[in-house]
């Protein structure tokens, strides 16, 4: 399938106010980087850069993040919260949720959600989130939502110390579940539901519907798990719940942890 990423299919493909005013580029270093820029000079929320390949695409704990060109949905969206912190928290929650429905929606693949926010198929990872922010002194100025979805590289499921990824043509290759959507159709579907769970999060029933769905895909609920905090130590016990700000609540040996970031290691039924 020819899926060229032009400016006008990403424009076609937009229904809110996310993805104004909009950059597309073919190939940058990292378009966090880019949006990061970008927001400095004043780029406003909802302010949008789209690549069809980045060289040094940037991952969550200081990892890259690869692709190939054309192969992946690759975006990031300036955002300027007003609550600060915690909604910052809630946020690498939404986001993950608004990918995960956002790919179902298009695609029929019910991607699981392993804490915080990547998308995953049977334990491959499909879908990554980096949330990164810019402070002006103890402010945050403007934070980064950069999303990466493999939608037609690895053409099969990649197992590998440092890998273990999957991507949209598949997980749909050989099942007669549909056809591999265009990226800017894909886009256009994350981003209106990244837009709604935005907006949830200033108000709490939504902000709790939205909890409900993260807890519903949720990956770790109920398994044991261990997580590595960004100090390098550990944290391994049952998953109980998610907290209001998305925090994951480990039941451990010596009683219940909170873990607001980290990264989660193993998964194991309990
Ligand atoms: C992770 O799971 O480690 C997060 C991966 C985030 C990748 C996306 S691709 C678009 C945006 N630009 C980047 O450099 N990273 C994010």
């Amino acid at each position: 399938m020819n899926d060229h990423l032009s400016a006008r299919a990403v424009e076609a493909s937009l229904r809110g106010r996310f993805g104004r005013p909009l950059r597309v580029v073919e190939t940058t270093g990292s378009t966090n980087e880019d949006a990061l820029q970008w927001s400095q000079q004043g780029a406003p929320e909802g302010a949008l850069v789209v690549a069809d390949h980045q060289r040094q695409g940037r991952g969550r704990h200081g990892r890259r993040w690869l692709s190939r060109p054309g192969g992946a949905l690759l975006f990031s969206l300036v955002l300027r919260p007003s609550r600060a912190v915690d909604e910052i928290e809630l946020l690498t929650t939404a986001l993950g949720v608004a990918c995960a429905e956002g790919i179902e929606s298009v695609t029929r693949l019910r991607g699981a959600l392993k804490w915080p926010n990547d998308v995953t198929v049977d334990g491959y990872k499909l879908a990554g989130i980096l949330v990164e922010s810019r402070l002006e002194g103890a402010r945050v100025d403007a934070v980064v939502a950069g999303v990466g979805v493999n939608v037609s590289w690895p053409e099969e499921r990649i197992s590998s110390d440092e890998l273990n990824a999957t991507s949209i043509a598949a997980e749909i290759a050989g099942s007669a579940r549909g056809e591999i959507p265009s990226r800017a159709a894909l886009l256009g579907h994350i981003l209106t539901g990244i837009e709604s769970a935005y907006d949830s999060l200033a108000h709490e029933e939504a902000r709790r519907d939205l909890m409900r769905r993260a807890a519903e895909r949720s990956l770790v609920l109920g398994r044991e798990i261990q997580v590595r905090l960004a100090d390098g130590g550990t944290v391994s016990g049952r998953a109980e719940s998610l907290t209001e700000s998305g925090a994951l609540a480990i039941d451990t040996s010596g009683g219940t942890i909170v873990v607001r970031a980290g990264e989660v290691e193993g998964v194991r039924p309990a």
